[in-house]
């Protein structure tokens, strides 16, 4: 099996590649950049992948590794906190940015390079749940992941006569440097809970949103 992991560096995308690899798949590590820890691991890392840069550019960096790939795993992606009273757009618009189009843009450079039968999977969060929110705040990050969670939908839809199947993957509150250490479970927890669903899944899953201890989530 030929996946890609983008956002692979740290963190949830790093423990993706470590999973992956022992298991013996064959892992393209797409990252802006390496470090000693996802080079120890058995794959091939490509750098300079920046969500933010054009899909001309990510094209010409999926296409140097040469192969077809049978999963994409979008994995990167940022968190600011903004309240009512600190409403910084410039950091709002960043997570837009790189939450949502950054994804679009990542499956829409893989698209020519994707098997038939091939699945993605889409990184977001519980706090991009309309209904879920009864904490109010974060205003950027709930956003962006809503509006990614919008895209993952018609992503299922556009992508299933190409035979894709595209997921939609909350990991849970894991304890990464983006929650500064904090959560309930760790990589290793959050990443096996997502490869049973990814494992699991067929077409007729495609545009489902999953928790990863396997619950569905409400938009
Ligand atoms: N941790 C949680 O509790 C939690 C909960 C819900 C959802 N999530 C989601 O799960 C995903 C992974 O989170 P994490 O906890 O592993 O976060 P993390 O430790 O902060 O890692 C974030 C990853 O995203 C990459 N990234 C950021 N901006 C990028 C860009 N412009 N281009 C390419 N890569 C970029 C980072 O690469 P650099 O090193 O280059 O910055 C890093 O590999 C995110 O989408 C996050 O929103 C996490």
């Amino acid at each position: 099996m030929t996946v890609a992991v983008v956002g692979a560096n740290r963190g949830i995308g790093l423990e993706f590649c470590r999973q992956l690899s022992e298991r013996g798949d064959d892992v393209i590590a797409f990252c802006r950049t390496s470090n000693a820890e996802l080079e120890s691991l058995s794959l091939q890392v490509i750098e300079g992948f920046d969500v933010l840069s054009d899909v001309w550019n990510l094209k010409t960096l999926i296409e140097s590794t040469g192969k077809d790939f049978d999963q994409l795993i979008h994995v990167s992606g940022i968190y600011t906190s903004e309240s009512l009273d600190d409403l910084d757009f410039d950091r709002i618009r960043t997570q837009f940015e790189v939450n949502s189009l950054g994804p679009l843009k990542v499956v829409s450079a893989f698209r020519s390079f994707m098997k038939n039968d091939a699945k993605v999977s889409l990184l977001t969060s519980r706090m991009g749940s309309i209904q879920d929110n009864d904490s109010g705040g974060m205003y950027g990050y709930r956003m962006s992941k809503s509006a990614l969670n919008s895209a993952g939908k018609s992503l299922a839809i556009d992508l299933k006569k190409d035979g894709v199947t595209v997921l939609i993957l909350h990991p849970g509150w894991v304890r990464t440097d983006m929650t500064n250490h904090n959560g309930l479970i760790d990589t290793n927890e959050s990443v096996s809970g997502m490869l049973e669903i990814i494992d699991g899944s067929t077409m007729d899953h495609s545009g489902q949103f999953f928790h990863t201890n396997g619950e569905v989530l409400s938009w």
